[in-house]
């Protein structure tokens, strides 16, 4: 399997910190040229700045708003000018929310509803249209392991997950002839900005079985370009995933509202 990615385009979106970050590297060192995306620009010019000095690619950084109802039309309409056809896509841009449900603040949770399904389903959408026509392509969609069961603490993010999980999936049966490979990429607990973010303090468990950010990266990019449907990180995470298969829905909101509280 040939993992030579020069000449190709990358697009990242959460390109600035944590697994999009890593997946930018491990992209840029196989020698793709890389579109990165997030909102904070100084952050996305030092990323710029460090995998380019040691790849000779071309980086270009895009600072964007993905939860504005504006910011995928204003990304596509900037990387279609450029006209540089993107080969690869991975759609990481993502938040978190924990708490009770009903007690989130709308415009946060609107925000992470438009960050984590609808930005991303119209990013899918454009990019791998033009994927389909030209034959080949890699679509890379982070969601996580709390796509497989209903999330208290995490309601709607936990949602948002599913979808990413059952959209890609289907895609990939849709595109099984086309060239086009869509993996779906599903951490656990990983240690990033995610959960100061989400206002989640994670108790002994998780940070004992938290994985480190560059080691998703490098997994996520294996099963991408692997043309792996799913790939699930880590041990522990894989057992878990399979295991929750086995128990009825009721309790499985009960063991993962324990595991994560
Ligand atoms: N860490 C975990 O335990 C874990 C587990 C499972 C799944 N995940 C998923 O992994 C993905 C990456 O998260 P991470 O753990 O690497 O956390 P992170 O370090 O907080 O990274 C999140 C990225 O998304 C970008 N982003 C956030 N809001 C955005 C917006 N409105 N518009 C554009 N970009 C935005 C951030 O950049 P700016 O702030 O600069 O915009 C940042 O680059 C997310 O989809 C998350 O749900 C994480």
């Amino acid at each position: 399997m040939s993992f030579d990615l020069r000449g190709s385009y990358a697009l990242i979106t959460g390109a600035s910190s944590g697994i999009g970050l890593e997946i930018a590297r491990g992209l840029g060192a196989r020698g793709a040229h890389l579109v990165l995306a997030a909102r904070r620009r100084d952050r996305l010019d030092e990323v710029a700045a460090s995998i380019g000095r040691s790849n000779g690619i071309n980086i270009q950084v895009v600072d964007v708003d993905l939860s504005h109802p504006e910011g995928p039309d204003t990304l596509i309409d900037m990387i279609d000018e450029k006209a540089c056809p993107i080969d690869i896509l991975v759609n990481n841009a993502g938040v978190g929310l924990y708490g009770d449900g009903l007690d989130a603040e709308w415009d946060r949770e609107g925000a992470m509803l438009r960050l984590n399904v609808i930005a991303l389903a119209q990013l899918t959408k454009h990019f791998g249209r033009s994927m389909k026509v030209r034959g080949r392509g890699h679509i890379l969609q982070v969601a996580s392991t709390a796509a497989f069961q209903p999330c208290p603490g995490y309601a709607a993010y936990g949602a948002t997950k599913a979808f990413v999980l059952h959209h890609a999936e289907a895609l990939a049966d849709e595109l099984r002839d086309s060239g086009v490979k869509i993996t779906t990429l599903c951490p656990g607990s990983t240690n990033t900005e995610f959960f100061e973010i989400s206002g989640h303090k994670r108790n002994q468990l998780q940070e004992a079985t938290s994985m480190e950010p560059a080691d998703v990266a490098r997994q996520a990019i294996e099963a991408m370009l692997g043309g792996r449907r799913v790939r699930v990180t880590g041990f522990t995470n894989k057992l878990g995933a399979v295991g929750v298969r086995f128990l009825p829905r009721r309790l499985q909101a009960i063991v993962t509202r324990k595991v994560l509280s």
